[in-house]
């Protein structure tokens, strides 16, 4: 049987994952994970595949042992994995709260590396990975800090996983896409720490991208031009010069590095 893996697939980009792989000749079953149950059999009339309505808070421990138990139990041949479950803050390091930003950590690094840890034994020739990094993860960002460190693990992580993978024929291709039209910003953005969004993406255009992607074997997948030219940037220029433009355009300091009020 051969089935897809989908975090996150309640919202925003992981569920734009589901759909189109739920949808997807040859993937018999999908296994949607997120916390809101609700959401998740809203899937069930829009996929081709079944759909198993797996309810797991990501952040428990217990959540991972019975999907853990689940895959034991039933040994599927896992063709897609898609971590899509993660959330942002941003913020000065110091005002956000200590526990949600180990929260983040735990879930956007933690469960990602667990999830990929436990499904790959299910995973053959020609299966693939799909894990959510972003454009954050190119360049140290001040008030995004955390974040964007935990998106820089998941880049290495997935392209050196990749390679590791090449024997065994599976891929992993690591997703960064910049500013992307969802509800992350519910969360992420309730300060005016990052006031300056220059443009916002479709979750439908960064999974079409990301699965042309992974179709060509690429560990690697940018959407958009303006995301690609500030990758380009992040190679080329100091990081110490972006940290300082990212500041002038967020507000955060003046052009001789005065504070602004
Ligand atoms: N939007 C952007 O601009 C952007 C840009 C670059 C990268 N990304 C990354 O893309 C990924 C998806 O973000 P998104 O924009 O699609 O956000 P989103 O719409 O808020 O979706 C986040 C998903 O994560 C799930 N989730 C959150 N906490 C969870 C937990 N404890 N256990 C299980 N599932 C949990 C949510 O489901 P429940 O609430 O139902 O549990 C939801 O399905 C994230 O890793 C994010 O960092 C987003």
């Amino acid at each position: 049987m051969g089935i897809a893996v989908v975090t996150g697939a309640s919202s925003g980009i992981g569920r734009e994952f589901a759909l189109r792989i739920g949808n997807e000749e040859g993937i018999e079953e999908l296994w949607a994970i997120a916390r809101r149950r609700e959401r998740l059999q809203d899937l069930i009339p829009q996929c081709r595949a079944r759909v198993r309505v797996l309810e797991l808070d990501l952040l428990r421990d217990d959540s991972l042992e019975k999907l853990e138990r689940l895959l034991k139990k039933e040994a599927p041949q896992i063709v897609y994995l898609v971590n899509g479950a993660g959330f942002g803050l941003f913020g000065a390091f110091e005002a956000l709260s200590l526990k949600e930003q180990l929260d983040m950590i735990a879930l956007n690094v933690g469960a990602l590396t667990a999830l990929t840890h436990l499904c790959l034994p299910y995973m053959q020739r020609g299966g693939r990975i799909f894990q959510m990094s972003s454009l954050s993860a190119f360049q140290p960002l001040p008030f995004v800090g955390v974040y964007g460190a935990g998106k820089a693990y998941v880049l290495r992580f997935s392209r050196a996983l990749n390679r590791e993978l090449r024997p065994k024929k599976v891929g992993v291709t690591a997703v960064c896409p910049g500013w992307t039209k969802t509800a992350f910003f519910d969360r992420a953005a309730n300060s005016d720490a990052v006031c300056v969004y220059d443009f916002f993406f479709t979750p439908a255009r960064v999974v079409t991208k990301a699965l042309a992607d992974g179709k060509k074997g690429r560990d690697l997948s940018v959407c958009g031009l303006s995301v690609y030219l500030k990758l380009l940037l992040s190679k080329v220029l100091p990081h110490r010069l972006i940290m300082k433009l990212w500041c002038l355009q967020q507000k955060k300091e003046g052009l001789f590095g005065e504070k602004r009020t």
